[in-house]
């Protein structure tokens, strides 16, 4: 068998077609969608992921600025910015990429944002929205993830969903959406004993590790959907996944690349929620936004 590849980059190049059309609308209406991203410290990863999220902005239409803050800021200036951010009426989207320095803690951080302009749907009001089943800003890797497996056609209910890692920013949520789905999910993480006993069950599997490579051919369902969401550095400084891919390739029937699969439709469902924020913002105020 020869796996499907699911192809990241142009999924997200097609939905954000779409989307620019709905930036444009808010535009011609005087609602520019607006984003604030937040960069503390150093992390050479968060720069580039950043600098992508800007990018991203430009080309569909979202006004977006950029905070570089440095590796020593307090928490009270950190959440000064916070609070001007949220003030603004400007900014529909406020993202605090992560991680952060050690002396701030990532949870008083984010609890900081306006629940209304969390994009990335990790403030606890919209996490708990989430787990209720009603979620209003859907964190942005599990949202893409679940665009990933739309394309694949698999009915998920009743289906075997096994989930390793437990973050708040990708295991739990993706739990969550995929037990929304109607699949039947299981959540490991680096306590599970015999890991590969759960995964060679799954008919979906969502890898966020961090692990170069954890995931071996062996490990997989014949014909199991494979979404790899690990971006890490090989010994040779390629940038490699969680599963390894020519394996993964030969077993599974469909498998996320990296790069160019996870990492695309993060930034894409970014823009979504950023969207998403803005036009309801725009309702609020009462604007109609044309066709
Ligand atoms: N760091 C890695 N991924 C993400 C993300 O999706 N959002 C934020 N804020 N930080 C991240």
């Amino acid at each position: 068998m020869t796996a499907l590849v699911i192809d990241g980059k142009q999924l997200a190049q097609k939905l954000r077609s779409e989307w620019k059309l709905r930036a444009d609308r808010l535009n011609a209406a005087g609602m520019a969608p607006g984003l604030a991203a937040v960069v503390i410290g150093d992390n050479p990863a968060s720069k580039i992921y950043v600098r992508n999220k800007i990018k991203a902005c430009r080309e569909i239409g979202i006004r977006s600025e950029e905070h570089v803050l440095g590796a020593g800021s307090t928490l009270p200036a950190v959440l000064a910015l916070i609070d001007r951010l949220n003030a603004d009426a400007g900014i529909h989207g406020i993202l605090v990429q992560l991680p952060l320095p050690a002396q701030l803690a990532p949870a008083v951080v984010i609890e900081r944002i306006s629940p209304d302009k969390d994009v990335d749907g990790l403030h606890s009001r919209n996490l708990g929205s989430l787990l209720s089943g009603h979620p209003r800003f859907v964190p942005c890797t599990p949202a893409g993830i679940m665009e990933m497996l739309k394309t694949t056609g698999l009915n998920l209910r009743g289906k075997e969903a096994v989930v390793v890692g437990r973050s708040n920013i990708v295991g739990k949520p993706v739990a969550l959406l995929l037990l929304q789905a109607g699949a039947t999910v299981t959540l490991c993480h680096s306590q599970t004993r015999n890991l590969a006993q759960h995964t060679r069950r799954a008919d979906v599997l969502v890898c966020a590790i961090g692990k170069p490579h954890a995931i071996g051919g062996e490990m997989i369902k014949l014909g199991a959907a494979v979404i790899d969401v690990g971006i890490n550095r090989s010994a040779e400084e390629k940038l490699v996944g969680d599963v390894d891919y020519g394996a993964a390739l030969q077993r599974a029937g469909w498998i996320t690349p990296v790069p160019g699969g996870v990492g695309p439709m993060t930034i894409a469902m970014l823009l979504c929620n950023t969207i998403l924020s803005a036009e309801r913002h725009a309702a609020e105020q009462g604007i109609q936004l044309g066709a």
